[in-house]
């Protein structure tokens, strides 16, 4: 897919098929991630595919309440992608600390847009979460609870949804300028 096609194909979404995703496309988005860039090649994530049943519904369960129920669509999800935040190389962490910078916060988004791309150019449909119960999902998935969850990602293939919705974006004006602030 043209590049700009597959920008403009990756949505959230938020309505999936009951049908698995092939573990061969699983091994490519594993790579899509494997393949992203990070500050000094620290590489400072772990991902975690949670494609077993009871266990994929438990998580999915962690990502809403009663009190924030936008999330609700999540068990939907055939799988969900975990990326756990890891120590960046030592020289990360002392440039991080010293400019003030969070770079593994960084990369982990950088790595969660290559897994959604990729996903998409696969048929895909994708959707990060940012909105969850870190505790429980790092008991449910046997995380370290010093290790902090940097996102969740729901996977599957998408009900409906095709065409891609029309985007709903800042302007160019807005979100852009050319030498210097504006
Ligand atoms: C860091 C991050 C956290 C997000 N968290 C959630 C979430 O918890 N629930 C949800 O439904 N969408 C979540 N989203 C999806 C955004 O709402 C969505 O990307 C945005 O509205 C743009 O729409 P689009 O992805 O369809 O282009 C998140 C996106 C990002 C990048």
């Amino acid at each position: 897919m043209d590049f700009a096609d597959l920008l403009l194909t990756r949505q959230s979404v938020r309505r999936y098929r009951d049908q698995p995703v092939e573990p061969e496309k699983i091994a490519q988005l594993i790579e899509a991630v494997r393949l992203a860039p990070s500050a000094s090649n620290s590489q400072p994530w772990k991902l975690i595919i949670v494609d077993e049943p009871d266990l994929k519904d438990q998580v999915a369960l962690a990502t809403f309440s009663t009190l924030v129920s936008f999330n609700k669509f999540v068990p939907q999800a055939p799988v969900l992608a975990v990326l756990v935040v890891e120590k960046p190389k030592l020289i990360t962490q002392i440039g991080g600390r010293l400019k003030d910078r969070d770079f593994p916060l960084i990369d982990i988004g950088i790595a969660a847009e290559h897994f959604c791309l990729q996903a998409a150019e696969l048929g895909l449909g994708t959707c990060m979460l940012g909105w969850f119960d870190e505790p429980a999902i790092q008991r449910l998935l046997h995380i370290p609870p010093h290790k902090r969850i940097g996102l969740l990602i729901a996977l599957g293939y998408s009900e409906g949804e095709d065409p891609p919705r029309p985007k709903i974006r800042k302007s160019r004006q807005e979100m852009c300028s050319f030498n210097r602030y504006e």
